[in-house]
């Protein structure tokens, strides 16, 4: 078929203009070895688990939809937390979650605080709302301004506050009582996202019973092990969650991703005994970056470490690359110039890249 129209006009005349100016959600994603960019968990979920999952499915029929309402699974994550399944809704992935918040909360012009640096995919579906970034800058020490955050929620007009703790990329976290001052202030609602909770094991959940304007997200694709099935969680008021769950599109997660949902939150034991792994090994990959001379490391709560150079980032993130080693170069985010982030994996994918940072360092300038 003869193409009668240039795309550039088709694009200028049809796509909203934030859109056309924005940078896409990209990821540099050469093939390494040892890849430690993405957070994820390095354990795969057992084979055992694997299998009953998918003798499960096997007895469904894939060509029914899933449930309207995934009862069970809601019911089961709210055991978990103490609360109701009206409270839970399931997501593909929580970045939908924070989709959906998005969508519900927050249209043109209005005002969306964010503390910064932190996820992108905040600011990204900002932009795609039009609307009204204010961004308030960690501290020295990349620790929340609470006090500034406090102020900004209470401004008109802020439909949303997202709070990312442990933040990524910094590792940083905040206290529920921080979130609680943050939340009695705020003019809209207060979402924490609190996808590495496993490494860190402080909640804002207990805000739930006294906030009605309080949402927790967390997913399964962190230290469950299960980022390619696409899983995710929030938990707020029941009124909120049901207004939440009108903009959510129907039949969100599909029938394997439940069954492996219901399956893989019984495995509370596994899923502490890696986390802790995790959590041990980070204190000896920090222990061990503070030891090189030009690294400084920052203290995290999460499954990864940010820490700063003394050199090219781009030098030592290539230099790594040809090492076998992917991490995360974030020096574009605001304050991380100098800064890079590594996911805590298996032993010896540590090992990997502290031997393989010990070498680019000695090498470039
Ligand atoms: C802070 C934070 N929230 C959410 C996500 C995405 O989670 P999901 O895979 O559940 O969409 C990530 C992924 O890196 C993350 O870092």
């Amino acid at each position: 078929m003869k193409n009668t129209h240039n795309s550039k006009i088709i694009i200028h005349n049809s796509i909203k203009s934030a859109i056309q100016a924005m940078h896409g959600y990209t990821l540099v994603q050469p093939a390494c070895p040892v890849k430690l960019n993405q957070n994820e968990c390095p354990f795969d979920v057992p084979d055992e688990i694997k299998r009953e999952v998918l003798d499960e499915a096997m007895g469904r029929n894939w060509g029914r939809y899933p449930d309207f309402v995934p009862t069970e699974v809601k019911t089961r994550l709210g055991e978990r937390h103490g609360l109701g399944p009206d409270h839970i809704l399931v997501g593909n992935g929580s970045n939908e979650l924070i989709q959906a918040t998005f969508l519900a909360a927050a249209g043109r012009g209005d005002r969306v605080v964010l503390s910064v640096p932190t996820f992108t995919v905040y600011a990204l579906m900002n932009t795609v709302m039009e609307g009204d970034l204010c961004q308030v800058l960690l501290k020295e020490g990349l620790t929340f301004d609470v006090d500034r955050l406090a102020e900004e929620a209470a401004k008109p007009r802020t439909k949303l506050v997202i709070l990312c703790s442990p933040n990524n990329p910094t590792g940083s976290m905040i206290t529920p009582e921080e979130v609680a001052r943050i939340a009695t202030t705020a003019s809209g609602l207060v979402v924490v996202d609190e996808a590495y909770f496993e490494f860190c094991g402080v909640s804002s959940i207990g805000l739930l019973e006294h906030f009605s304007n309080v949402i927790i997200t967390r997913t399964f694709s962190k230290a469950l092990g299960a980022a390619g099935l696409r899983l995710g969680y929030l938990m707020a008021h029941p009124d909120l969650v049901q207004e939440i769950e009108k903009v959510k599109l129907p039949y969100n997660v599909n029938l394997i991703s439940l069954i492996a949902a219901k399956r893989i939150i019984q495995e509370q034991a596994l899923i502490e005994e890696r986390s802790a792994f995790i959590c041990s090994e980070r204190q000896r990959v920090f222990d061990q970056l503070e030891a090189i001379s030009g690294i400084r490391p920052y203290p995290s709560y999460a499954n990864f470490i940010l820490f700063e150079v003394d050199r090219s980032v781009h030098a030592i993130f290539q230099g790594l690359i040809e090492q076998g080693v992917l991490i995360r170069d974030v020096s574009r985010y605001p304050m991380l110039d100098k800064a890079m982030r590594v996911t805590i994996g298996a032993r010896e994918e540590n090992e990997a890249f502290l031997e393989a940072l010990r070498e680019v360092v000695r090498i470039v300038e």
